[in-house]
Order: structure tokens, then sequence, then C-alpha cells
């Protein structure tokens, strides 16, 4: 497990990584999380791990505003509460069973979480988001070099100690170019150790 900031907003997805019907992995800090949204158009951060066997829930499914895990169906809503259990349908099902769920924040495209993170997300200028790029270096020395990219507002994700998810808006909506920029970064990152 990497350690990773508290009080800080980390951009995990994209809006459009978050598919109908399907369940987005990623992993933050070494914290394997599952990311979707319901049908009514909330977006859920939760632990990767159903509580009833530990089965991820990146395997399951969204139906409604529930997400329904692959092994034994049982539902959570968007609380995180289990909600359903299938064989014991007349059961109310106790409080506790819950999935771990994290801050979630929509902005500029992107879902932000993080471990309390504290004030609003960070303020990015407006544009069109670029493909995630995972580069195998630590995030402070992928920020560092990610500071001078014109046309780019980039944000890091340490998905572990040594590893870097890479987002970036395209200011002036040049994807294409985004892609290239970033992925000729990668190359010289990742070739200089
Ligand atoms: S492991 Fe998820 S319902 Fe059993």
């Amino acid at each position: 497990m990497t350690n990773l900031a508290t009080g800080v907003w980390y951009a995990i997805a994209a809006d459009h990584d978050l598919v109908d019907g399907h369940v987005y992995r990623t992993v933050l800090g070494g914290h394997e999380l599952a990311v979707w949204r319901a049908q009514s158009g909330t977006v859920q951060v939760w632990d990767d791990r159903c509580p009833h066997r530990g089965v991820r829930f990146s395997l399951g499914e969204v139906v409604g505003d529930d997400l329904r895990c692959q092994y034994h169906a049982w539902r959570f809503g968007p609380t995180g509460a289990c909600t359903f259990i299938p064989a014991q349908p007349q059961m109310k099902v106790p409080g506790t069973i819950r999935a771990r769920t994290w801050p979630v924040a929509q902005s500029g495209g992107l879902v932000w979480t993080g471990i309390d993170p504290a004030g609003p997300v960070p303020d990015l200028p407006p544009g069109t988001v670029a493909r995630a790029i995972p580069i195998a270096r630590p995030a402070a020395e992928v920020a560092a070099a990610l500071v001078a990219l014109e046309g780019l507002a980039p944000v890091v994700q340490p998905l572990d100690a040594g590893t870097t998810m890479v987002r970036a808006i395209a200011t002036d909506g040049d994807v294409p170019r985004a892609d290239r920029v970033l992925v000729a970064l990668r190359r010289r990152l990742e070739s200089a150790v």
C-alpha cells in the first residue's frame, strides 16, 4: 500500500470511463476501487471488495441504482448498504452489511476521490479529457515533469509506489496531440531509469 496524502482530491476516472451497467476498476495508492454510475446519475467510489466474501465489485454489474455482486448477487445501493440478498429474499438486511464508500466529486469531466479530501476539487481549465496514460514512475517525479506541458492541464493519480496514471485536459481540444505529448513523456521518463 502506498502512502496516500490525506485531505487531497485525486482524479481517478473520466466521466466517459463510466459506461452504463458496468463497473470501472482502478487503483489509488494501492487501494483497489470500484467506480460506477447509478441509473439516477449519482457516481459511487467504493472499495473493490464485496463485504460478503471479498469478491471484486468490479466484476459485478449496475442494476438500476444498485451494484449487483457477481458471486452471490447481493445488491448494494448508492449509500453502500446491502439492499437485497437473493438467497433470503424475505430478510430485512442488517444495516451493518455495507460496502466501504469513498468521497466523490465530479468536476471538469473527471471523477475525484481521496482520503478525507478537504475543500473543493482543483479548478481545471475547460477542455476535453484526453486518454489516461500509465507511467511506470513515482507520482512526484511524473508531476514535476508535467509542469511545463503547454496546452495541457494534467492531473496525476498514484496507482502504487512506482506507477502513476496521468490524465490531462486538452485545453485546445486537440486530444490526439495531448495523447502524443503524454506518450512521449512516458517514453522519456521510463527510459531515463
Ligand atoms: S461475494 Fe459478493 S455477494 Fe457473495
